[in-house]
């Protein structure tokens, strides 16, 4: 593998200027959570609170997914939470793809490190820097969200985004439902 071990590459992605994102961030944010995580949460990329504090889904939507998997049995010490990019894109867009392909052997690595049993790609860019290590085709989002593939023994469950679910609440059941879904098979 490519790094010793996990904080090694965090020092590495802390001083990283592979893309043009370093210009902007303030602090480049690393994955946080269990070191033998069930569940590997992939977010689309740091917001404002994460740019600011350096952790991962910080602001209102990290409030909303913590909400949803305290409702739903999920502990925090079974996950581990990290980003298709590490640092914040400028005025909130989308990652771009060229950024996420640069960034993509940090969230290689952590996941060949952590070999979680479930992972699950939050949204459309997560869904999108995901493919580019398991080269599977999934499918959009809002049209997958329910379904679980299998790839290399390791279950996927796409889900939306949690700001997605801000922007529309009559999403939070599906939303809520995977998580009650991934636990009801980790525990068979
Ligand atoms: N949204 C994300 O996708 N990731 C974060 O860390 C925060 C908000």
């Amino acid at each position: 593998m490519l790094y010793n071990d996990l904080e090694s590459m965090n020092r590495i992605i802390r001083s990283c200027t592979k893309c043009a994102l370093f210009e902007y961030r303030k602090n480049a944010v690393c994955g946080n959570g269990s070191l033998s995580p069930e569940i590997f949460l992939i977010g689309e990329a740091p917001g404002k609170s994460e740019d600011e504090n350096g952790i991962p889904f910080s602001g209102r939507s990290g409030q909303l997914l913590r909400k949803s998997l305290t409702l739903t049995g999920v502990s925090k010490h079974r996950i581990y939470i990290t980003n298709s990019v590490k640092c914040r894109p400028p005025d909130n867009e989308k990652p771009k793809l060229e950024y996420m392909k640069i960034c993509n052997g940090y969230l290689r690595y952590e996941i060949e490190l952590l070999k979680p049993k479930v992972i699950i790609p939050l949204g459309n860019s997560s869904l999108k820097a995901l493919t580019l290590i398991t080269e599977v085709k999934y499918g959009n989002i809002s049209k997958i969200v329910g379904e679980k593939f299998e790839w290399n023994g390791t279950l996927i469950f796409p889900q939306f985004h949690p700001a997605a679910i801000l922007r529309d609440i009559k999403r939070l059941d599906k939303f809520n439902n995977v998580f009650f879904e991934i636990i009801k098979i980790l525990k068979n």
